[in-house]
């Protein structure tokens, strides 16, 4: 399986949004790999990693945020599952999907997405495997937006930044980064 050439389905090489996902997808990828090699006695599995993480963000096509190029419909936070149900569609292995799925701030949880009245299918949505935890923590070392895409994020910024969109988040996030020494 080629991640770029799924990539390339649904985005036209040299647009703004391919040029976004695709340089974001391999700084994840990356970030990723260099988590996983300091935890190989855990046995990740490094080309899963790799490939997941080229593709966990393949849905944000299908949201609104211009700032990325993104011209959807949904609301941001649908890229996840929005990508889980094209990778399905895609016939890639259901782990593949639920990388996207579960990696929007650090996991989101059903309790989460049913009191918050989250625009979101009313699951847990949160990682579980040991490779879909590294995906999520490395993604949020790395913002895709223009503004911020060269800026380096450190640990304490994430944890600060997710505790104001929710608690339970920056708590999740805080146990991943103690674990994988980050
Ligand atoms: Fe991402």
């Amino acid at each position: 399986m080629n991640p770029l050439a799924i990539i390339e389905k649904f985005y036209t090489r040299g647009t703004k949004s391919y040029r976004i996902l695709v340089e974001h997808s391999r700084i994840v990828a990356e970030k990723s790999l260099e988590i996983a090699r300091s935890q190989m006695h855990l046995n990740p599995d490094l080309e899963f990693i790799e490939k997941a993480a080229m593709l966990h963000d393949i849905g944000i096509f299908m949201t609104r945020a211009k700032a990325i190029g993104c011209t959807g419909e949904k609301p941001y936070i649908c890229h996840g599952y929005l990508g889980k149900k094209l990778l399905d569609e895609q016939g890639l292995l259901p782990e593949y999907g639920l990388v996207c799925e579960r990696h929007t701030g650090a996991g989101i949880t059903r309790e989460n997405i049913l009191s918050n009245h989250i625009l979101l299918p009313q699951r847990d949505m949160v990682p579980k495997s040991l490779e879909e935890k590294i995906i999520c923590v490395a993604d949020k070392y790395h913002s895709k937006n223009p503004k911020y895409a060269d800026k380096k994020i450190t640990t304490s910024q994430i944890i600060d930044k997710l505790g104001k969109i929710n608690k339970d988040h920056a708590k999740r996030f805080s146990i991943w980064a103690d674990e994988f020494n980050l």
